[in-house]
């Protein structure tokens, strides 16, 4: 039975000390207290609660009530659910409807959804009349992780993923981990292959929870769910506290993501972004141990693959490695010099490399299995 008033015992609070500090909470049945947590930073006030139908239908209500039982106005925007929403066009509606809505300055959006509403709504936050509050309200396991938190937001151009966006931190985020309950499975694992990446990135604790597979959806158990949002919004946190705006140590987050992204983009989207991470991370570790050629290296890549499997996630690219290499160029960790490439040296130890495009090319064949040398490297 849904909980009025949610209770926030047992909830934890991580702090993101970014240039404007706030809080990320995590627990239970947080949608019915959303209200209440967003009293604690903002007065009432006009709150644009902007979701996707199938999230919408889910949990508005909820947070609708909790939001009018304490004394904000609510107006509310469903959009089509997946990345194809997340566009141009897409980011235009969702502003005429906030000015339409008379929302003003100090009104406030509330993304209640996943990644894509929170990427998205984030941005129309950062550039509707130059920038207004907004909350994050994840549910799914990888905006709840990931996207929801560190203030990065955008939406995808044609020539690639997020390439038009701003950094707008949230006024806060709450993470309700009941919300994960209703993903599909794949939905799920698409979380998970992000949980991954925090326990290669970190080690200890969380890599050995991450390849424990002690059964559970995706091999996690559900009553581990609380516990492990908060060790990689802890992992995520610290690094948004050094590095705020992605000038270095941040793109550490990035382990997988190159690849992933131009699985992504090669699959026209039809590949979702954590199975495509997962096979970007599988990938670039395979490439290290080669090109290492320790067992030390070998072991790693190893367990990477083995972690990957255990969540039920894909290690293998349907891709040719000229196919990946080209899609990669879009990315945005492309710089003038070359490719910026975050490398597993162990879990627990990740590097970021400087490559130049034709070691970038060697990288690519190597993670993909190519047995000839690359052609014509640009
Ligand atoms: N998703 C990677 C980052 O926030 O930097």
């Amino acid at each position: 039975m849904e909980a009025e008033a949610g209770e926030r015992e047992g909830a934890v609070k991580v702090e993101v000390q970014a240039a404007r500090p706030y809080p990320v909470w995590i627990g239970r049945n947080l949608l019915a207290s959303a209200g209440e947590i967003i009293k604690e930073r903002k007065k009432p006030c006009r709150v644009a609660i902007i979701t996707d139908y199938t999230t919408g239908g889910l949990f508005e209500n909820r947070v609708e009530r909790s939001l009018k039982r304490n004394g904000f106005t609510v107006t509310k925007l469903s959009i089509p659910p997946g990345e194809g929403s997340k566009n141009m066009s897409q980011l235009a509606e969702v502003l005429e409807f906030l000015a339409e809505s008379g929302l003003t300055r100090s009104d406030l959006i509330a993304a209640l959804g996943g990644g894509v509403v929170g990427d998205l709504a984030g941005f129309a936050a950062a550039v509707y009349q130059r920038g207004v509050d907004y909350i994050q309200l994840p549910t799914t396991f990888l905006a709840a992780i990931d996207s929801s938190v560190g203030g990065k937001t955008a939406v995808d151009l044609g020539a690639g993923k997020n390439l038009a966006g701003a950094f707008h931190q949230p006024l806060s985020v709450i993470c309700d981990c009941d919300t994960f309950r209703t993903l599909p499975e794949k939905v799920f694992a698409d979380g998970a292959a992000e949980a991954v990446k925090y326990g290669v990135l970190a080690g200890g604790e969380l890599f050995g929870q991450m390849i424990s597979g002690k059964g559970g959806r995706s091999g996690l158990p559900e009553e581990l769910l609380p516990s492990v949002v908060e060790q990689c919004v802890r992992i995520k946190a610290d690094i948004v506290n050094r590095d705020e705006f992605d000038r270095g140590e941040r793109q550490l987050l990035n382990l997988g993501h190159t690849i992933g992204h131009a699985v992504e983009r090669c699959s026209g989207y039809g590949i979702t972004h954590g199975h495509a991470v997962a096979m970007g991370m599988a990938a670039i570790a395979k490439a290290a141990a080669q090109l290492k050629g320790t067992e030390e290296a070998a072991q790693t890549a190893e367990q990477i693959i083995q972690a990957l499997r255990i969540q039920n996630l894909p290690t293998e690219i349907p891709y040719s490695p000229e196919d990946i290499y080209r899609a990669s160029l879009s990315d945005k960790k492309k710089t003038a010099a070359g490719m910026q490439v975050i490398v597993p040296e162990t879990v627990g130890c990740c590097k970021i490399r400087g490559l130049s495009l034709t070691e970038w090319r060697n990288w690519v064949g190597l993670a993909l299995g190519e047995t000839e040398s690359a052609g014509a490297a640009k």
